[in-house]
């Protein structure tokens, strides 16, 4: 664990009006990586954006980019994802019949490779594959909409796939993602969680930059 968590801006909440002036405040702020929300309208009732509106943000920002799909059939998506610049690729556990497939796919392309469990999905069902995982995201809502409620069990959900990381040696980290705020980051963080997603704390914020801190230092 490091001294403070990753903090992963979700740009869902952003104005897609004027992305250029979204990226320079994110490129001027202390996150390390920027969370790019793919939704389909199938897998959740939302549709985001895709591909070629990706590609066009890789020339905005050096950031890490952490992209995280909503999307039925990831795997067919792979190897677009490399190209157009993703550095991290989360697949939705719910998606999968081969999940150990699509992992060693997405890090033989060249990416790092994440799962993420809805609120409803156990914890216990990544014991076979969280040796192979670089990422782990924590849905602490319903995936498909920024501005929900935060599900308090995913502290407890939090603790247990630190204890399945350690169990197994792996190197994974833990994201969380949904409802995060300046007043359950300090919990988050204590529970075990090395990035912090957030869209509308973050975007909803007078000063995002602050907003950003906020997550990072607690406030402090
Ligand atoms: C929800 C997305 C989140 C969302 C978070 O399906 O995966 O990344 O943008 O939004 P907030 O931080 O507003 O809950
Ligand atoms: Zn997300």
């Amino acid at each position: 664990m490091s001294q403070t968590p990753i903090i992963a801006p979700s740009i869902l909440s952003a104005d897609f009006a004027d992305m250029e002036k979204t990226f320079k405040m994110l490129n001027e702020s202390e996150a390390e990586w920027i969370h790019l929300d793919v939704m389909d309208g199938n897998f959740v009732p939302n549709i985001s954006f895709g591909m070629p509106v990706i590609k066009s943000f890789r020339k905005l920002s050096n950031k890490v980019f952490d992209a995280h799909l909503m999307i039925e059939k990831p795997e067919r998506y792979v190897h677009n994802f490399k190209l157009i610049g993703v550095d991290l690729l989360t697949v939705h556990y719910e998606t999968q019949v081969h999940l150990n497939r699509t992992i060693d796919l997405i890090k033989r392309v060249g990416m790092k490779a994440g799962v993420a469990l809805n609120p409803h999905t156990p914890v216990s069902l990544l014991k076979d594959i969280i040796a192979e995982l670089d990422l782990v995201l924590i849905m602490s809502v319903n995936p498909g909409y920024s501005g929900q409620k935060f599900i308090e069990h995913s502290y407890d959900k939090i603790r247990e796939v630190k204890d399945l990381i350690i169990a197994n040696n792996s190197t994974a980290l833990i994201e969380v993602d949904g409802g995060v705020n300046a007043d359950n980051a300090p919990k988050l963080y204590a529970a075990g969680a090395d990035v912090l997603v957030a869209a509308s704390y973050i975007f909803n914020h007078d000063n995002p930059i602050k907003a950003i801190r906020n997550l990072k230092y607690f406030n402090q």
